[in-house]
């Protein structure tokens, strides 16, 4: 009985990862469309749009849902002091950059499984647009 049982939880698991790795490999052959039809964006639009669509849970100084933005373009990710991040993200081990910023914001699980951030822009001119108006409120 016991043994059967957990014979049914290891085959449960390993369906469940090769569903995990046939969803991950569909999602690493849409970012290589997307990322590939990546154009300089417009900080000034940017500005318009992150304000639409980011101030809801970001402000570029203060933290909010999400953590401040100011500089995020070229910040360790996960790294705001105080902010209380998923323990996914704070676990990351990278630094935001425009090709970085633009696969968080077509799917964040693609970047970070887990993490806490649960929204996306699915117009690639709209990510660019956003992304260089972070990478210049960053000063960079
Ligand atoms: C519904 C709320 C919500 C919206 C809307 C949202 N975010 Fe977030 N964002 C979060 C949360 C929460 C986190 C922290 C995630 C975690 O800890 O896993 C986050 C994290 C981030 C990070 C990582 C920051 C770091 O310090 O590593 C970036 C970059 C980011 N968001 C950009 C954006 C942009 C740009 C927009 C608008 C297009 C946006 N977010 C819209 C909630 C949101």
């Amino acid at each position: 009985m016991i043994l059967n049982r957990n014979l049914s939880i290891s085959q449960m698991m390993f369906a469940g990862g090769t569903l995990m790795l046939l969803a991950i490999g569909l999602l690493a052959f849409t970012f290589v469309e997307k990322v590939s039809a990546m154009t300089p964006g417009d900080p000034a639009n940017g500005k318009v749009l992150f304000e639409k669509r980011c101030t809801g849970c970001h402000a570029l100084d203060t933290d909010k849902e999400g953590p401040r933005l100011r500089g995020v373009y070229g910040r360790k990710a996960g790294s705001v002091p105080g902010f209380v991040y998923s323990d996914a993200l704070k676990a990351a081990n990278f630094t935001w950059d425009a090709a970085g910023l633009d696969k968080w914001l077509t799917d964040t699980e693609s970047v970070v499984p887990n993490n806490d951030m649960s929204f996306h822009v699915p117009k690639a001119e709209e990510r660019a647009d956003i992304i260089e108006y972070l990478r210049v409120s960053s000063g960079k």
